[in-house]
């Protein structure tokens, strides 16, 4: 087998939930107690923007809160080292990637701690609340909104992430479960091109039968472990 080069890494709610970020699909089917369809869609928004500004209020806190865990910083860690092409694809909001030190990020569905102003289409960094709607500093009209993708609305930079699987040697997901398209098809999308294919999960899943190989255990624990290995191999190389 060809020495591995360039990588993919697809992270989800489940690499932050040791940070103290609760993961989406719990038994109960609820996201801090809401309907996925009430506080996550443009029609949620809609009718009730009160509601969902609050409740992206309520993330951001958390977010702010929240520190990295041990798989964020083995993760920057191989960001670092790592010769070749690496990307970290997440669908997380949160910025504990970064916080770590990672640097090859992107956030396909967004961002919590930034606002995006569809009067001017302006994005800009947000820490404060959004329910009070404050105008937009650029423009000065009250039209913010989080900078996140809800369900429905077209993920971010899907070309770069497309690019990137079709040269990938290893493609890597850790702790998302597979429900969610269209980053749960990037394994098949990266298999198509060639590339290997890991999972890192607490569990199996949903998409699991499409990687060679699946590692199951909390990501503080497994991811570390994993990245250990990839640097061992590049100094033994
Ligand atoms: N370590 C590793 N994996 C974990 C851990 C942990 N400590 N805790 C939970 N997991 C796993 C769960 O077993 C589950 O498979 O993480 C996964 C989290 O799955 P989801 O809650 O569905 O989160 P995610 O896959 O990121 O959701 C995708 O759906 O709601 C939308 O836009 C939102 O980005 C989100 C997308």
């Amino acid at each position: 087998m060809q020495p591995i080069r360039n990588i993919v890494i697809l992270t989800g709610a489940g690499i932050s939930a040791e940070s103290g970020l609760q993961t989406f699909r719990a038994a109960d089917g609820l996201w801090e107690d809401h309907r996925v369809e009430d506080v996550a869609t443009p029609e949620a928004f809609a009718r009730d923007p009160d509601l969902v500004q609050a409740f992206y209020d309520m993330r951001r806190e958390g977010i702010l809160a929240a520190q990295p865990n041990p798989a964020h910083a083995a993760l920057a860690r191989l960001d670092a080292q790592w010769p070749g092409e690496l990307l970290i694809v997440t669908q997380n909001i949160d910025d504990l990637h970064e916080r770590a030190g990672a640097r090859r990020v992107l956030h396909m569905h967004g961002e919590g701690l930034a606002a995006w102003c569809t009067a001017c289409d302006s994005r800009m960094p947000w820490t404060g609340t959004l329910r009070d709607d404050p105008p937009c500093p650029i423009c000065h009209a009250h039209a913010l909104r989080p900078d996140i993708v809800w369900f429905g609305e077209m993920p971010y930079r899907m070309d770069e992430i497309f690019a990137a699987l079709r040269e990938a040697d290893l493609f890597v997901s850790i702790g998302t479960s597979g429900a969610v398209y269209p980053a749960a098809g990037f394994v098949q999308q990266a298999r198509e091109c060639g590339a290997e294919a890991l999972e890192l999960n607490l569990e199996r899943s949903q998409g699991s039968g499409w990687f060679h190989e699946s590692r199951l255990g909390p990501a503080s624990a497994i991811v570390p472990e994993w990245v250990e290995e990839m640097l061992e191999g590049l100094r033994s190389r």
